[in-house]
């Protein structure tokens, strides 16, 4: 058994010694593909792999056609964008994530980005404090309820809005829930994104909304950059010089939104979030068990695409 590893942006070297031991444990080969920076490399390594993880990396038909005895891809992450997943169905190769592995990391980020953003970007002059402010979280899943956790220590008043998600899950977090996406916006000086990149969620949140935000409004993305409407989101931030917007991974527009605004802006080079010890050893190890069990037992429990 076959198991490769791919991935352009690697786990730190701690999780990789782990996840071996359970790929050694099981007596599979552990194979690894780390920065690889052209499609060729990905397709020769795949060839001959019978279970492939990844985190963003991007797996479409051309690489699930190049991997003949691959049967099963778990991306060491919560999104799954970047797989097709039709494309997977169709040559029954089995897509698997790992549902809150990372979720804490993710969460701590958006703190860091807050603080960072009410101070400034810590350029000297006086700031703002979390404390007693609103925080809207936009998606209540496994990193939105982090947040919420985290929250209750900067005493922030936490509300969410999330249509799959029951009131009372929210109200036993002690978060107040949240009905309309305006009504999301227009009361929280902060709100952290979580929604996925789906089709109708690209684009979403943009002019409109973020124009809703009191003064002083900041707005952190550790989602996805898709879910925002760039022209939008700057056309706000110039009619309105008191917003400001931190996103884990740079949006399109990068430079030019550096360039128009500044410290209001901030952009991570790289998507960081899930990037610490902790969260690629949690991520790794339930990939690498995933692909045993199901390789081993079939045991489908993670799966996203329809059989
Ligand atoms: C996720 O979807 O799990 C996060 O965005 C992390 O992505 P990464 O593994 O590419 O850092």
């Amino acid at each position: 058994m076959k198991i490769l590893v791919a991935t352009e942006k690697p786990f730190a070297p701690v999780a990789i010694e782990q996840m071996k031991e359970v790929t050694d444990k099981a007596g599979a080969t552990l194979e690894l593909l780390e920065k690889y920076t052209t499609r060729h490399a990905l397709l020769k390594a795949v060839a001959d792999a019978d279970a492939l993880i990844i985190r963003s990396d991007k797996v479409d038909a051309e690489v699930l056609d190049a991997a003949k005895n691959l049967k099963i891809v778990v991306r060491a992450g919560a999104g799954y964008d970047n797989v097709d997943l039709e494309a997977a169905t169709a040559r029954g190769v089995s897509v698997q994530n790992t549902p809150g592995q990372n979720s804490n990391a993710v969460a701590e980020l958006v703190f860091g980005m807050a603080v960072m953003m009410a101070r400034n970007c810590y350029n000297g002059t006086s700031g703002s404090e979390l404390r007693g402010k609103g925080l809207g979280i936009h998606a209540f899943g496994q990193v939105g309820r982090n947040v919420a956790r985290i929250a209750r220590g900067f005493e922030m008043n936490t509300s969410a809005l999330d249509p799959y998600c029951p009131d009372d899950v929210m109200l036993d977090a002690g978060v107040t829930p949240v009905h309309t996406v305006e009504d999301l916006y227009k009361n929280n000086r902060y709100v952290s994104l979580h929604i996925p990149a789906t089709a109708e969620t690209r684009g979403s949140v943009g002019y409109d909304l973020v124009t809703l935000m009191p003064k002083g409004g900041v707005l952190i993305n550790t989602a996805r950059k898709e879910v925002i409407d760039e022209q939008g989101l700057i056309k706000a931030l110039l009619e309105r010089p008191d917003l400001k917007y931190a996103a884990d991974v740079a949006p399109d527009h990068a430079v030019e939104m550096k360039e128009l605004f500044g410290d209001r802006v901030f952009f991570t080079p790289k998507k960081m979030g899930a990037q610490t010890a902790e969260a690629n050893i949690n991520a790794g190890i339930a990939a690498a068990r995933q692909a045993i069990e199901f390789l081993r037992d079939g045991n489908d429990r993670f799966r996203v695409n329809k059989k």
